[in-house]
């Protein structure tokens, strides 16, 4: 089923017409459909079957609280990089045992909470923080569980920004200095060799460095079994890329990611897991926004619209490429033309979509989405130049709800203090 829908030239959002939404809220807004996140996780985890499997969703891509519920309740677990993710996760009611935390600089608060509460497993990445984990499970008199991310130096990803797994990027171990590190684990007695980690990129589009990656994890796995290591949990991390100018989602892909992963691993009985991001959410959103302006420069038309770079990073940050539609399509004075849309923030790279397809008789007011934003739409957002942050709206059937509110320059200032040598107004 598709969640996000036209019905007699009106897009819905499962039963919700979205321009219903727009009379009572304004935009911009991100606008989730609950039963879309939940279709993608079911299907994920169906197509996995058969394998011991832990879906960690990569909290990261989209960490509103009514989201991670939602995952929790379909029985995923997390992938968490930070003690703000961490905590968000378990007020979500995601066990422990079912968390993993990754990132290259856990700082000694995180480690400390994150050991108390008995996480799945650290994903570790220098052996710096190997020593600090282990340092704070002596002092505390408790124990963790432990996989060091191996970076298997293949590059992935749809953009050289978002790619991880080269050896020369920050992220993992080499795999080639693995092995002492997993033996100087085993010299700390409250460390527990829990298993193996891998991410190699994010928005990966081909089977070949995954199958590659995959492979190499496995051999390293099976040595390090050998060498009486006893890994549990062969981690893959996520990556999952998605077809951003298709309405559809590319099943294929998504297919072809679950049987190699049967494939590879079928032999073992260890845990596999892991950590989509985008995949669970990039379709189950979608950014609400109002046309402000159109204007024409030397025959280049420029459209204005309300939505920009400081509520979606993507299309500056990574010239990411999203699709925009009206929520309302036109049955008279339908011929299109090309403009640049483009958002508010006084910057050149405020581009949101370049060469799109608009109607020619499009007017200010006009409401139009940007399509497949669920993924690292709003928790990239950012108040740059005073600008309100976006609320967030999820639609359950018929009902929706304002799962964040918007915050408003107000509310910014309120963190804000005038230094006491200066003047009072
Ligand atoms: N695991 C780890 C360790 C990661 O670093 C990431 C993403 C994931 C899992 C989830 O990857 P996914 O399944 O979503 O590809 N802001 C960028 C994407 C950055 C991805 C960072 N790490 C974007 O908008 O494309």
């Amino acid at each position: 089923m598709i969640y996000f829908k036209y019905k007699k030239n009106n897009l819905f959002c499962e039963d919700i017409q979205v321009s219903e939404i727009c009379k009572k809220l304004k935009t911009p807004f991100y606008l989730y459909s609950s039963n879309a996140l939940i279709a993608n996780y079911r299907l994920l985890q169906k197509l996995l079957g058969g394998i011991n499997l832990l879906i960690a969703y990569s909290v990261k891509a989209n960490s509103n609280l009514s989201v991670l519920k939602t995952f929790a309740e379909c029985g995923s677990g997390a992938d968490v990089v930070s003690i703000g993710e961490l905590k968000k996760v378990l007020k979500a009611g995601i066990s422990s045992d079912k968390i993993v935390y990754s990132g290259v600089g856990k700082t000694r608060d995180e480690i400390y909470f994150a050991v108390k509460n008995k996480i799945e497993q650290f994903n570790v990445e220098s052996v710096e923080e190997l020593k600090t984990i282990a340092k704070i499970t002596e002092q505390t008199k408790t124990s963790a569980n432990i996989a060091l991310r191996v970076n298997p130096d293949i590059s992935a990803g749809g953009h050289p920004k978002i790619s991880t797994g080269k050896k020369t990027d920050k992220f993992g171990i080499p795999i080639s200095e693995a092995k002492n590190i997993y033996y100087i684990a085993k010299k700390f007695k409250n460390l527990n060799i829990k298993g193996i980690d891998i991410h190699i990129g994010s928005q990966i589009r081909s089977l070949t460095p995954f199958k590659k990656a995959f492979k190499k994890v496995l051999d390293f796995c099976i040595e390090l079994d050998k060498l009486g290591f006893n890994i549990k949990n062969i981690d893959l991390g996520g990556g999952i890329g998605i077809d951003y100018e298709s309405e559809k989602q590319d099943l294929k892909f998504l297919n072809d990611y679950a049987k190699l992963i049967k494939s590879i691993f079928k032999k073992t009985n260890k845990k596999i897991i892991i950590e989509p991001g985008r995949f669970l959410v990039a379709n189950a959103g979608i950014l609400v926004t109002s046309v402000l302006y159109k204007k024409t420069i030397e025959n280049k038309s420029f459209l204005i619209i309300d939505a920009g770079m400081n509520d979606l990073m993507r299309p500056a940050l990574y010239d990411a490429k999203h699709i925009i539609r009206p929520l309302a399509k036109k049955t008279k004075n339908k011929t299109t033309k090309k403009f640049e849309v483009v958002g508010t923030v006084c910057e050149t790279a405020d581009i949101m979509v370049k060469n799109a397809k608009i109607y020619k008789s499009v007017e200010q007011g006009d409401y139009y989405f940007i399509d497949k934003a669920g993924a690292y739409g709003h928790v990239m957002s950012s108040s740059y130049n005073s600008k309100s942050i976006a609320s967030e709206i999820m639609v359950n059937n018929n009902n929706y709800h304002v799962i964040k509110k918007k915050i408003d320059p107000e509310d910014l200032l309120k963190f804000e203090k005038i230094a006491p040598w200066l003047k009072k107004n």
